[in-house]
C-alpha cells in the first residue's frame, strides 16, 4: 500500500470537512506541488500534519486556500478574443436574444466581468444581467470594491482608462460604480453548487485546468445545461473541450462553444 496516497486522501477528506473545498476535483499532483512550500513553511512532513497546522492556523488556512484558488486574472486577457466577443459573439447573441444573461463562472478579483461589462458600454447595451461567481471569498471582496493597482491594467487602453476609471492615488484605481454595480458576485462552486439556468453567454476561463478529467466532464455538461440553446461558452487560451457533441456543445470559433439541441 502507497502510505503517501493514504496520508493526501485523509486529508482531503478532512479538508472537504473542515473549509468545504473537495480536493478531489483538482489534480493531486498540481496540489501537492503548489501546497510544498507552505508545508515546508510549518515542518509539515506529511499531510496530516499539515492539516493539523491549517486547523490551528488562520494565516495558514488562508494562505492554503490561496494556493488552492490561483486568481491570477487580467482584464481582457487574451485580447484578441476579447476583439472577437466584442466584434462577433455579443452582436449575434444580442440579435437572438433581447436581454442578455451573462455568467462569469471563476471570476477572481472581477477582471473578467468587468471587461465584459466595459465591452457592454462601448457597445450600447444596457440591458443584461451579469452574475460572476468564485469560491475565494478574499477574491470576491476585492472585486466588489473594484480598486485595482495601475499594473493590473495593462490590457486597458488609455481611453478606457479615462472612460471607467477613476484615480485614487499614484498607484490605485476604482472602476466606475455604472460598471461595478452592474455585475452581482456571488460564491458558487463549480465543483459542488446548482448552477444557474437560462444563460445566453458563459465565461468560465482558466478554472477547469485544475481539475481533474473526471470533474471536468461534470463541469462542461453542468455548463451545457445552463446555457439556452444558441447560448455560448467561452473557454481560456488553453483549454478545449475534446467532445463536445457528448455536452450538446458545437464549437464556433477557437475557445468558443455554441449550445445546440
Ligand atoms: C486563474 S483564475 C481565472 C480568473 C478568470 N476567469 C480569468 O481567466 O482571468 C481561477 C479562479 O477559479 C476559481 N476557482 C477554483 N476552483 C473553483 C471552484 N471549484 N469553483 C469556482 N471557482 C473556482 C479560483 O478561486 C480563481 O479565482
Amino acid at each position: 500500500m502507497n502510505l503517501l496516497i493514504d496520508d493526501y486522501t485523509l486529508f482531503k477528506k478532512k479538508i472537504k470537512e473542515l473549509i468545504g473545498i473537495d480536493l478531489d476535483g483538482y489534480k493531486d499532483e498540481q496540489i501537492k506541488r503548489r501546497v510544498k512550500i507552505l508545508m515546508d513553511r510549518v515542518g509539515a512532513h506529511n499531510f496530516l500534519s499539515f492539516y493539523k497546522a491549517i486547523e490551528k492556523d488562520q494565516q495558514l488556512r488562508k494562505d492554503f486556500i490561496d494556493k488552492v484558488t490561483i486568481n491570477v486574472s487580467e482584464f481582457f486577457r487574451n485580447t484578441d478574443q476579447f476583439d472577437l466577443l466584442k466584434n462577433k459573439i455579443i452582436p449575434e447573441l444580442r440579435n437572438r436574444f433581447k436581454k442578455l444573461s451573462i455568467w462569469s463562472a471563476g471570476c477572481s478579483y472581477g477582471n473578467e466581468p468587468y471587461s465584459v461589462a466595459i465591452i457592454l458600454d462601448e457597445l450600447g447595451i444596457r440591458e443584461f444581467n451579469m452574475l460572476a461567481t468564485d469560491i475565494d471569498m478574499e477574491a470576491l471582496k476585492k472585486a466588489k470594491e473594484g480598486i485595482y493597482k495601475l499594473e493590473e491594467l495593462k490590457n486597458i487602453t488609455e481611453e478606457r482608462l479615462k472612460r471607467y476609471f477613476t484615480k485614487l492615488d499614484n498607484d490605485h484605481y476604482k472602476i466606475s460604480d455604472r460598471i461595478r454595480l452592474s455585475v452581482r458576485f456571488e460564491y458558487l462552486d463549480l465543483l459542488k453548487d446548482k448552477y444557474p439556468k437560462g444563460m445566453h453567454l458563459i465565461l468560465c476561463r482558466n478554472v477547469i485546468i485544475y481539475f481533474t478529467q473526471e470533474a471536468k466532464d461534470g463541469v462542461f455538461r453542468k455548463l451545457a445545461e445552463s446555457l439556452e440553446e444558441d447560448g455560448i461558452l467561452f473557454l481560456g487560451n488553453t483549454e478545449r473541450i475534446f467532445n463536445p457533441q457528448n455536452y450538446k456543445l458545437k464549437p464556433v470559433d477557437l475557445f468558443f462553444y455554441k449550445k445546440v439541441v
